[in-house]
């Protein structure tokens, strides 16, 4: 059974879900996400999203080094994601999954239910210098780097 609907056709364009490890408890279950470890990156920065208004949508962006794990916290929320070959849509609902979005990859997130939070580990400190904003200049960036043999 998949938590996340529509399930991803392709290959998600080459994100994909990370099942976390939980310590179910009769108190509340636990979940815990180590850096190196469930997922290929040490954990350089914890930001969250929250308080989102209804039909707000957030992140129309790329990175150009920096990899990211997506987690719904709370609540629900939709990731699409587009490789500049695919685009791929994950519905994230339980807080025991996480979206592990490479570098090089375009992301919109919407669709958010009441109350949702967004959790984001990253693989580096915030800086504007590694953002792709503007989504002709993502895709120029891909495909360098996949005539370069250095794409993700
Ligand atoms: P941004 O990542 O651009 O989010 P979105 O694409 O959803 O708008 O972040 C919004 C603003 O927040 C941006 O101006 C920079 C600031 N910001 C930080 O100061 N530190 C952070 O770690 C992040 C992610 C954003």
């Amino acid at each position: 059974m998949t938590d996340w609907n529509p399930p991803p056709s392709g290959n998600g364009a080459g994100c994909r879900i990370v099942d976390l490890p939980r310590v179910t408890d009769p108190r509340g279950n636990l979940t815990s996400i180590e850096g190196g470890s469930q997922i290929p990156f040490d954990i350089a920065r914890v930001y969250y999203l929250y308080d989102v208004p209804g039909g707000e949508s957030r992140g129309g962006h790329a990175h150009q080094d920096l990899q990211q794990l997506i987690i719904a916290a709370a609540g629900s929320f939709d990731v699409v994601v587009d490789d500049g070959t695919e685009v791929a849509r994950f519905h994230l609902n339980r807080s025991y999954y996480g979206l592990l979005v490479p570098r090089l990859t375009w992301r919109e997130l919407g669709n958010f239910s009441t109350g949702s939070v967004c959790l984001v580990l990253a693989s580096l400190p915030y800086t504007e210098e590694d953002y792709h904003r503007d989504y002709d200049g993502f895709l120029r960036a891909r495909r360098e780097a996949e005539a370069a043999g250095t794409a993700p």
